[in-house]
């Protein structure tokens, strides 16, 4: 079944990173031992555990090493204990790094309500039961990388912060692409936001991504929607979505907004696709959407669904492997069926589980 071997880098990083992608390393073993896979899993710093040890968010040995695997699970980055480094030397310069020099320009973010979960989301059951979104934010350009950026001091002692909003047609027209072509295999909705109103990278956004739906994509129904309107109608009616396609920031925020509706933070997988290099490979990267929670770190309680689910996605999309997928999701299904909840998802009459005894229980389900 396993072609030759495949390298997965695991990046836990920090706060509950380790102990989510430890849960994660349990079910990739599992799909070596039993499912004859041989995946070849190697570990390494990054944020700011790599800071503690190097001084700096990702060493070159560790962005080498990630730029040859086949995919990489993040765990996350971040905690107070940084929060004063200079900008530069902060951990998520270490993901921003990746992301941006392996060119992971398509993020994507299902926000899929389980059923045995409805009861857990802040919204009522009839808004959510059955929902499924795919977020598709673009994640390599934008005002996370726009220049010029920076603080600069200005007269009276005063200072001024600048970031720059800026996309440019091919960029546009590369994310607008992934969101058609997933669209296509789901139910043909793409509803793309942006600020049109206010920003001139919002017009050019809407106007691209219009061009390249009248030119390629005759088929797919085709929405525009001002970013707050679709923030507000997510709460409103989010079964009104399919795919949503945004920019980065608007992406960031949309996409926590939707994990949310599904029952907590903790469940949801992401994939960050690049594009295919000369040789035709993809690079890719797996995280979970929630971050470092570094309240809970350590206490084995964090929800390790969302990494485990990751690894799903990378089955699916970078190792060939979507039967496999199929068959990890339906295990983390039926743990659910059973009952089984980290705190952040309990509720009445079900059982209260640690991180690892949830691990423990989707593999027994793998079993
Ligand atoms: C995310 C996170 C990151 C982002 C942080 C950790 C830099 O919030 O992946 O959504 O803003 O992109
Ligand atoms: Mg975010």
């Amino acid at each position: 079944m396993a072609t030759n071997k495949r390298k997965i880098l695991l990046l836990p990083g920090d706060g509950i990173g380790p102990e989510v992608v430890g849960e994660t390393k349990k079910v990739i073993d599992w799909f070596n031992k039993k499912k004859s896979m041989d995946f070849k899993i190697d570990q390494d710093l990054i944020g700011g555990a790599s800071i503690d040890k190097h001084g700096k968010p990702i060493t070159d040995e560790v962005f080498y090493k990630a730029q040859d695997s086949d995919a990489i699970i993040f765990g996350a980055c971040g905690g107070p204990k940084y929060d004063n480094l200079e900008f530069s030397k902060k951990p998520e310069r270490g993901l921003m790094k990746l992301r941006k020099e392996l060119k992971l320009f398509a993020n994507l973010r299902p926000a899929i309500c389980f059923k045995e979960l409805v009861d857990s989301s802040s919204l009522k059951p009839e808004l959510v039961s059955g929902l499924d979104i795919l977020i598709v934010r673009e994640l390599t350009g934008g005002i996370y990388f726009g220049e010029p950026r920076g603080i600069k001091p200005i007269e009276n002692g005063e200072r001024k912060g600048i970031n720059t909003h800026v996309y440019t047609t091919k960029e546009i027209k590369r994310i607008a692409k992934v969101a058609f072509e997933l669209a296509a295999k789901r139910k043909n909705k793409v509803t793309s936001c942006e600020k049109s109103n206010v920003m001139e990278a919002g017009i050019l956004w809407k106007e691209e991504v219009q061009a390249l739906k009248d030119k390629e994509y005759k088929k797919i129904e085709l929405n525009h929607m001002f970013a707050d309107n679709c923030a507000m109608q997510l709460l409103r009616n989010p079964k009104q979505f399919d795919v949503i396609l945004s920019d980065n920031l608007f992406g960031d925020i949309l996409s926590d907004e939707a994990a949310m509706l599904t029952g907590s933070l903790g469940l949801l997988p992401s994939a960050s696709l690049g594009e295919k290099d000369k040789n035709g490979r993809t690079r890719s990267l797996y995280e979970p959407v929630h971050g470092s929670a570094p309240d809970i770190a350590g206490k084995n309680i964090s929800n390790p669904i969302a990494t485990i689910l990751s690894f799903s996605m990378a089955l699916k999309y970078s190792l060939g492997l979507e039967k496999e997928s199929g068959l990890l999701n339906k295990a983390v299904e039926k743990t659910l069926e059973d009952g089984l909840r980290t705190p952040d998802i309990m509720s009445k009459g079900k059982k209260k589980v640690s991180t690892s005894d949830m691990g423990d229980a989707i593999i027994s389900n793998l079993n």
